[in-house]
């Protein structure tokens, strides 16, 4: 290498660092300031944080939490059945606390429902046999590439129109036509999958990125920003006016989520809802909209701003990201002025259930009193 190129590269690298280390201090600056506030305003909120720096003390937490993990990531069919069937009561509860799957017909026609991450089906089952004579498309991640095998019961399956694929791929749908032919996936990205014209009149964005997913390694930071944004474009998008999401989403606490919830507000009626069937534990929880006016301009920018987002994911530069997170970093004092209190009411029972649910486990009660730095951070 000459010179030349040796002192470029050290230039790039070092501009690399430097983007690096003001997204770490933006990404805290964005944690602390919506931390202060929760804690300040949301007794609940205050309760878990505390629960949750008592699980981060006691390495039984992690260990915890890595055992649901491993056994998570090799389910044999019988395990595999257990996880269907645990969907299905979830959906059950889930629906009878928010009603979110009564997917109701249009001018007559039977309801349709798209389902962006279906397998095993726990959740569409519950949907298709809410609404008789609904019919469904549902996308899920092949099982070759690490995705859950389909379990749905024949009678219901007739009713499912099933497409294997990596949902993250669609390029097309998430408005992009031309793949720069240096990406290193340049030739896995998928054509259009449904027509724009295409509605729905229920979306269940349920995906999560899998660590059974068979994908390079390169992806990995921004794969789960790429899997949610693909999602609620596509099923905002696809919906009919009027008609209802069910999105699964994590930490209520964080500016990310927060927002999101404050922006299908501006278009939908918004429920939150935790089970206590499964994952009580963790930081996981539904958020319903019903009555979505998927034709207004909020929710039409939504859609924009979700595109720009996957492609910022998918093919930007460090310093694209750094820009939008600049922009999360303006937003946060906006959003705790004009969503903060609603935020607090809204969150109430979702971080009282995990609250709960974490002061019962056997490594927050040994632990009780004590304090420290690192632990279970992705669960709780
Ligand atoms: C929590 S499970 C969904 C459970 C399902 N809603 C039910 O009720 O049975 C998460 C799903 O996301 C899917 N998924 C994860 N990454 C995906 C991707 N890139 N493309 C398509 N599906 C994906 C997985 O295959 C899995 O089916």
């Amino acid at each position: 290498m000459d010179k030349g190129n040796e002192t470029a590269l050290a230039a790039q690298s070092q501009a690399e660092q430097c983007i690096s280390s003001e997204m770490r201090s933006i990404h805290k600056q964005i944690r602390v300031a919506m931390a202060e506030y929760l804690n300040k305003n949301s007794e609940e909120l205050h309760r878990l944080a505390g629960l949750r720096q008592q699980g981060w003390s006691n390495p039984a937490g992690d260990t915890f939490f890595r055992n649901q993990r491993q056994s998570a990531d090799n389910a044999d069919s019988k395990l595999a059945r257990i996880f269907f069937n645990l969907m299905q009561q979830i959906g059950e509860e889930l629906h009878l606390n928010t009603d979110a799957f009564a997917a109701r017909c249009t001018r007559g026609k039977a309801p349709k429902i798209l389902d962006m991450c279906m397998a095993p089906g726990g959740f569409l089952s519950t949907a298709l046999s809410k609404s008789p004579g609904s019919t469904a498309v549902a996308f899920t991640l092949p099982p070759s590439d690490g995705g859950h095998d389909i379990l749905l019961s024949k009678r219901l399956d007739r009713r499912v129109q099933t497409r294997y694929a990596d949902i993250t791929m669609f390029a097309k749908d998430m408005g992009v036509d031309t793949i720069p032919t240096s990406h290193p996936d340049a030739a896995n990205f998928l054509p259009r999958q449904l027509e724009p014209s295409r509605a729905f009149d229920l979306a269940i964005c349920d995906g999560q990125v899998l660590r059974t997913h068979k994908r390079p390694e390169y992806r990995e930071a921004r794969e789960a920003r790429r899997l949610s944004m693909t999602q609620f474009a596509m099923g905002l998008k696809h919906l009919r006016a009027g008609g209802t999401m069910v999105i699964l989403l994590h930490k209520l606490d964080s500016y990310e989520t927060a927002s999101l919830v404050q922006t299908f507000g501006e278009f939908s009626s918004v429920k939150l809802f935790k089970p206590t069937k499964a994952h009580t534990r963790k930081s996981s929880f539904y958020m319903v909209a019903s009555n979505v006016q998927s034709q207004q301009p909020a929710a039409l920018e939504a859609i924009e701003q979700w595109k720009r987002k996957w492609r910022v994911a998918t093919f930007g530069t460090n310093e694209e990201a750094l820009e939008l997170l600049r922009d999360d970093l303006k937003g946060v004092e906006v959003l705790l002025e004009t969503f903060g209190a609603d935020l607090v009411r809204m969150g109430k029972d979702v971080w009282q259930t995990q609250a709960d649910a974490l002061a019962k486990t056997s490594f927050i009660r040994n632990s009780a009193g004590t304090t420290a730095t690192a632990g279970p951070s992705q669960e709780s």
